[in-house]
């Protein structure tokens, strides 16, 4: 229908031209042209229909013996038609195309043929890259007519007033980011709800880091592995970085990339990664702001990257394929058509990026010639990853990007996911019979592969021990757990393996075996230990507990063990909870066989004979329940300045924080706790963190999400008072926990991090 009456309004242009021209209409036969149908994409107001017809018009009332039937489609129908079209056997001879795997298919099902008149010759007319997103096995498919490409758009008003340097490497895009969160501006502008736009920066970030091959191989080998490129892995980590830089505006997870363009239109954000056809929408929500601030540079050199920092991502705006029935003579037809310089010279006065070089000069929008300028010198084009898939597997990295994105997902098991959805795409699925879905989050995908900003670091710079209770098991058997231990931990606190049943286990007998394992084990990787627990109620052994020995006897016992395990260990074990969960839930003294037989000042002589023993140790007094302010933390609070009035040697005081999605603290009174035990002089130490989530209500999903929220506060409390000086966690894989059946802690089982695990890191790195 559309074709008809594009004809009839086509053969009155001709009409009329051929009167214009004064050439004689009978020169035209009708009935001896070929018709050459060609379809393209392109919405009302788009220029390139002016452009094209025009060029048509042209050349059908300049030949004979074949005629163009032109048919535009909106964008956003196009491929709707064209699969019907398909579908019912009728390809239009000439077609636009956007390459990648769409091309490719037809390619393959013999419906797109070589134009082997793109010899290099004539290549060489074209910018290096037009060809790169249709040529398959070296051969080539499609006439390239112009050029997308994207950018690092910025405001440059906005890096002038804040004096920030231009982010030309990815080091210094973080820098900005950081520098513009603290300025209150946006620091890039990012509309993630399509997926599309955040997956820009997976293919930038891959091509920086090793360049086009990556994608190459990951598109085109059917053996395992293409997907799980350390190339993607590390992509990863730079798109999380950034995250946790807070580059992006609060839930551009969910933001449209229209909005997001707003933000940049109006001054809100100072960057943005988007293609050349951004322009048109930044100028149409604010010409004023576009035309005077803002700019364009190349997306971020990666730093220790080997890419080719001049390559782009982008590919053909338009180019054309021919069918294999089209008439003969159709490409030669269809070549002489589109790469006229008058063709090309009238695109570049359309503003439209030409793919032939040798017109840029005639582009009016100054922005528009630079990036035209930028595409010309790029040696390649790396084209979208999402367009380079097959759709099944273009779907996932759409997902898992995203997930990528909103830290659901570690690097590692995203390129996972993508590498099990192309061994099931390969039918390989039953191979691998503990393949997970692709998009699952956490919980998957066991990898050795380190993570690049290891929680002691981050803490480190924030001057700040991080440290976790280990059992001794795994420690003596398991790699992984140690791998990880080492990599995220300065401190560890022996779970139990310091405890007077495992170390004391009968009147007569020291066990050191266990305790000794965990300080070698600290010592060996520059961690400090917490040394838990001298005296504590709970768990104790029988001969103790139950041994009915009197004040004298038993004040003896006490002091002989703190002198033997303080003793012992002087110089290795820095920090030791002294006393532990000696007050009890009302605020009285807890009923335990220390009180009981000596009366309220073992406490008193626990931390003496513990001082005496090792003068250098730091000497804690550690409790649950007493984190906010209430009841509990009021009596702990008198006994310790008691303690300090009296002039006992103690210095710090331990916040157990067993915490539960269940009964949430309030952590400005945490805060306040914390800033009064640190106005009586002594530290203040997180030792016991994790959080419970059963009996909360919503998905898994929404408890680590939420248990992610308490990790991230009570990490920003400590970091807000500088009394606060380490965060130990009870454990950190939940394949370890004292609660059991529960995943409280920030490593699920297979050692990958959790949502809990990136809440710590990114309230690590919170300015
Ligand atoms: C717990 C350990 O995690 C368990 O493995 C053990 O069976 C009992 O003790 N407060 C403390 C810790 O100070 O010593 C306790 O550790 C948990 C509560």
């Amino acid at each position: 229908m559309t074709k008809r009456i594009y004809r009839i309004h086509l053969l009155l242009v001709m009409a009329l031209t051929t009167v214009l021209s004064g050439f004689s209409f009978t020169a035209i036969t009708q009935a001896q042209s070929a018709h050459v149908s060609l379809w393209y994409a392109a919405d009302p107001t788009d220029p390139f229909r002016t452009v094209l017809q025009g060029a048509v018009d042209k050349f059908n009332a300049t030949h004979n013996d074949l005629q163009f039937d032109l048919t535009a489609i909106p964008g956003a129908t196009f491929s709707g038609q064209f699969g019907a079209a398909l579908s019912g056997g009728s390809v239009p001879d000439v077609f636009w195309t956007n390459g990648g795997n769409a091309l490719q298919t037809l390619v393959n099902s013999g419906i797109a043929a070589e134009i082997p008149q793109l010899n290099d010759a004539a290549r060489g007319r074209f910018a290096p890259g037009a060809f790169d997103s249709t040529t398959f096995g070296g051969k080539h498919y499609a006439v390239p007519v112009s050029l997308a490409g994207v950018f690092m758009w910025y405001n440059a008003d906005l890096f002038a007033a804040h004096n920030i340097e231009l982010p030309t490497t990815w080091s210094k895009l973080i820098a900005a980011c950081q520098q513009f969160t603290a300025a209150g501006i946006t620091p890039v502008a990012l509309g993630n709800n399509e997926k599309w736009p955040g997956a820009l920066w997976l293919t930038y970030l891959t091509t920086r880091i090793d360049g086009t091959a990556t994608f190459r191989e990951a598109v085109n080998r059917a053996q395992p592995g293409a997907f799980t490129n350390p190339a993607f892995v590390q992509a990863g980590r730079r798109i999380q970085e950034a995250v946790q830089a807070h580059c992006f505006e609060p839930n551009f997870n969910t933001t449209a990339d229209a909005d997001a363009r707003l933000l940049l239109a109006n001054g809100k954000a100072a960057m943005q990664v988007q293609g050349t056809w951004n322009l048109g929408g930044l100028k149409q929500a604010n010409q004023e702001i576009t035309q005077k601030s803002i700019r364009i540079l190349p997306f971020p050199v990666a730093e220790g990257g080997t890419g080719n920092p001049k390559v782009m991502v982008g590919g053909t705006e338009v180019a054309f394929a021919i069918s294999t029935k089209a008439p003969p003579n159709t490409t030669a037809a269809l070549l002489e058509l589109l790469t006229s310089d008058d063709f090309v010279r009238s695109l570049a006065e359309n503003d439209i990026i030409p793919a032939r070089l040798g017109s840029i000069q005639s582009i009016h929008e100054p922005l528009k010639q630079s990036m035209a300028n930028a595409l010309a010198e790029a040696p390649a084009l790396q084209l979208y990853y999402d367009q380079l898939l097959p759709s099944p597997l273009a779907a996932v990295h759409l997902d898992t990007t995203q997930q990528l994105f909103g830290l659901m997902l570690t690097p590692e098991q995203a390129a996972n996911a993508m590498e099990q959805a192309r061994a099931q795409q390969q039918g390989q699925a039953q191979a691998q019979p503990q393949a997970q879905p692709p998009a699952t989050p956490i919980n998957s995908n066991p990898t050795q592969t380190p993570i690049p900003a290891p929680l002691r670091q981050l803490a480190q710079s924030r001057n700040l021990s991080i440290g976790a209770a280990v059992a001794v098991a795994p420690l003596r058997s398991d790699a992984k757990y140690q791998a990880t231990l080492k990599r995220e931990f300065n401190m560890l606190t022996p779970e139990n393996a310091l405890k007077i049943a495992n170390v004391h286990p009968s009147r007569t007998r020291y066990d050191f075996s266990d305790a000794d394992a965990v300080v070698n084990f600290a010592t060996a990787n520059g961690m400090q230990v917490r040394g838990h627990t001298l005296v504590y109620g709970k768990y104790l052994p029988d001969w103790l507990d139950k041994g009915q020995f009197s004040r004298d006897e038993m004040l003896n016992i006490l002091h002989e063990y703190i002198q033997t395990i303080v003793g012992r260990y002087k110089g290795r074990i820095a920090v030791w909870d002294v006393v532990n969960e000696a007050v009890d839930d009302n605020g009285a003294l807890r009923d335990t066989v220390f009180l009981r037989t000596i009366g309220p000042d073992y406490i008193t002589y626990a931390f003496q004979w513990a001082h005496e023993a090792d003068p250098q140790a730091q000497l804690f007094y550690n409790d649950f329940g007493g984190e906010d302010l209430g009841q509990k933390s009021n009596a702990i609070y008198a006994l310790l300045q008691d303690l300090i009035k009296r002039g006992v040697p103690i210095n710090g005081v331990g916040l157990q924080m067993h915490l539960s999605l269940t009964k949430p603290l309030n952590m400005s009174d945490v805060a306040a706790n914390i800033n009064r035990l640190g106005a009586l002089g002594l530290q203040v130490h997180i030792t016991e963190l994790d959080v419970e989530t059963k009996g909360s209500p919503g998905s898994t999903q929404d408890h680590l999400q939420a248990q992610a929220t308490v990790y991230r506060e009570v990490t920003a409390a400590c970091l807000h008072s500088s009394a606060c000086k380490a965060i130990v966690t009870w454990g950190f894989t939940d394949q370890f926990t004292w609660l059991t059946g529960d995943i409280p802690l920030p490593f699920d089982k297979t050692y990958q991090p959790k949502p809990a695990y990136y809440a710590l890191e990114q309230a690590l790195m919170q300015p």
